[in-house]
């Protein structure tokens, strides 16, 4: 069986993590991904104090094992996040902060409620920053990812946090959809995998048929990164962060006209949001990562994770050891 250290840091059997993508994970989705072994994290960001209660009690009266809520910092509402975490999840996932935020006041009062914190980076300084903060664990996320990435590649990046933050378990992101991506993220020094897009193709995501498939579909060749779906939602990510999104009629028709977009925002969005609910997946942002190309079917969450724990185990356990000789 595939185990490794912060199994027992976080309390979970196999080192296979739920991105909190706020929207696109559902109660189902965590529960599923708890129960399967590994580790659900449910996107809290832009939930009102009563959903986010209300969610963690269907986490916590669907499953015993341990679960995580993920906030993005810079849009975060310091009361909503006070009041959330006296609902005592056991983990809390944070990324995205702002230069001026000050991590060590987000993290004591997660650990002040026996929570343990997970922080996501996409540069080395980000990871040393939350390092000396305290988070008990550390994602170094790729640009190969689905939604917000910054530019260096989970290949070139997650050795590189690893040495810098030691002993702080790593786990790596973006790019990793099978059993391949989760054995070599430990190859790296991780201590296992922290994965979005390929949970958004399964029975349990919360989106329209027509963006599952759009994702089974794409050769992973392409996405892109991109700023029109922040440009149409009027979100400011730290460091200008840019979103990979399928490339689309809908990516393709607006890249160029940034000045009617800021203009006509609201409408936009509205249109934007809604089409993506209609599941029009020319006329909305996908927002997918690289490894869509690794996806070829829509499968329940449990046989996911089976899987890639088991090509994992026999990637490490039968290929590798025979090119020692
Ligand atoms: C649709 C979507 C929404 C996301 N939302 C969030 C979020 O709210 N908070 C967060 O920490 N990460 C978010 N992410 C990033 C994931 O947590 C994760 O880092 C990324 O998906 C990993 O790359 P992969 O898609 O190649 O597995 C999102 C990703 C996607 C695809």
């Amino acid at each position: 069986m595939l185990k490794t250290p912060v199994c027992d840091k976080l309390g979970i059997e196999l080192p296979i993590v739920l991105g909190g993508m706020a929207g696109a994970t559902t109660v189902d989705m965590v529960v599923a991904v708890s129960e399967a072994g590994g580790l659900g994290i449910l996107g809290v960001t832009g939930l009102t104090g009563d959903q986010t209660r209300e969610q963690i009690a269907a986490i916590k009266a669907a499953t015993n094992r341990p679960f995580g809520i993920n906030y993005l910092l810079f849009k975060i509402d310091e009361e909503l996040y006070s009041k959330a975490i006296k609902e005592c999840p056991p983990i809390v996932s944070l990324a995205w902060a702002r230069p001026d935020q000050d991590l060590d006041t987000y993290f004591q009062k997660a650990h002040d409620a026996d929570a343990k914190v997970i922080y996501m980076v996409g540069d080395v300084p980000e990871a040393v920053r939350a390092a000396e903060a305290g988070a008990d664990v550390i994602v170094a996320q790729g640009t190969e990812g689905g939604g917000h990435v910054r530019s260096m590649s989970t290949l070139a990046l997650v050795p590189m946090v690893v040495d810098a933050v030691k002993p702080c378990p790593v786990l790596a992101a973006g790019g990793i959809a099978d059993g391949r991506g989760l054995a070599a993220a430990l190859a790296l020094g991780g201590e296992g995998a922290l994965i979005g897009t390929r949970f958004l193709a399964t029975n349990e995501a919360p989106l329209h048929k027509n963006h599952k498939e759009a994702i089974v579909k794409s050769s992973g060749h392409n996405t892109e990164l991109t700023n029109v779906p922040d440009l149409i939602s009027q979100s400011n990510w730290p460091g200008g962060g840019a979103a990979r999104a399928l490339q689309n009629d809908f990516i393709n028709y607006w890249s160029d006209k940034k000045d009617f977009i800021s203009k006509n925002a609201k409408t936009l969005n509205t249109e934007m949001l809604n089409a993506r609910k209609a599941g029009e997946v020319d006329k909305t942002a996908l927002l997918v990562g690289q490894n869509a190309g690794l996806i070829d079917s829509i499968e329940p969450i449990a046989k996911v994770i089976e899987q890639m724990a088991k090509q994992a185990e026999e990637i490490i356990a039968k290929r590798l050891p025979q090119f020692i000789c």
